[in-house]
């Protein structure tokens, strides 16, 4: 068979490295092995019975057909409320998309705005899918080390060291995955401090854990610890973890309208809408 030839952007990724453990796992398991699974962040419990009976009533119900690109609305209110309750900001129904899971929403809001090695800011250690899918888009990842001493937590001045006129996107995962370090109020401001000075820089703040978080007070978003950054702040969140819904496939993401309106254009080319029954 001649060499099949594929796109530079598969050849320069790798597969999920946690998927590909998490597999391994399943299959160890399978053979009768003991095996303790902590790959994938796969909450401890079950889908609750209520979004198991509403999932089974919206099939009844005939909630099987195409949705909005961006989700019902229904879902983008909820979402809406959920917003104005954690964060007291008030965001337009326009301004929220809904897709197949946080991670599918992550990928997109790459595609939709970087190219041509535009970099993009990973503060290390970080879920293992930032840099392949900032890659997979044609873009740059920049890891900055941030070490045990400092939390695993970036530093203001680590931040202002690391952009440069290529710099499109800071990821900030807070609470973050793998090591649970979650950004105070005041270190975001200090963040956001740096920020101000380079208005070019948006920030994806990947919320996914913020169910399952069991310090103490209360976590803040970046859009309420610095509302003046607002306009450029990406917050990413959805049902997976705090639901236990990984297999539902329903994430979301509120923030630019150009951004969310980009989002859809490209969702309405991949994927058409989020499930309808989810
Ligand atoms: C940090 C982080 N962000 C996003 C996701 C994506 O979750 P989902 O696509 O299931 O919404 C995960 C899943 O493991 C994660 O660990």
């Amino acid at each position: 068979m001649p060499e099949f030839k594929l796109a530079k952007r598969v050849t320069s990724i790798q597969p999920s490295p946690s998927t590909a453990a998490a597999a391994r796992a399943r299959d160890l398991k399978a053979a009768g092995r003991d095996i303790v699974d902590m790959t994938v962040g796969e909450p401890d419990f079950d889908t609750p019975d209520i979004v198991k009976d509403a999932g089974i009533a919206a099939i009844h119900d005939g909630k099987t057909k195409y949705t909005a690109v961006n989700g019902t609305l229904e879902l983008r209110k909820a979402i809406a409320g959920r917003m104005q309750r954690h964060t007291g900001i008030d965001y337009p129904l326009e301004q929220i998309t809904v897709g197949g899971g946080g991670k599918q929403i992550i990928f997109v809001a790459l595609m939709a705005s970087i190219d041509d090695n535009d970099e993009v800011i990973i503060p290390a250690p970080y879920w293992v899918s930032y840099p392949d899918m900032v890659v997979a888009n044609e873009g740059k990842p920049v890891i900055i080390a941030c070490p045990e001493a400092d939390g695993f937590k970036l530093k203001p001045e680590a931040l202002e060291a690391a952009i440069t006129p290529k710099t499109r996107w800071l990821i900030l995962n807070t609470p973050s995955n793998p090591t649970g370090a979650v950004y105070t109020a005041g270190e975001m401001k200090a963040l956001g401090k740096v920020l101000e000075r380079h208005p070019r820089v948006l920030v994806l703040t990947d919320e996914i854990y913020d169910e399952i978080w069991f310090g103490e007070g209360r976590l803040v978003s970046l859009v309420e610890a610095a509302p003046h950054l607002k306009d450029r702040i990406f917050v990413v969140n959805g049902v997976s973890k705090s639901y236990a819904m990984t297999g539902w496939r329903l994430g979301y993401g509120v923030g630019p309208l150009p951004l969310v309106n980009a989002i859809n254009k490209l969702q309405s080319q991949i994927s058409s809408c989020p499930s309808s029954i989810s």
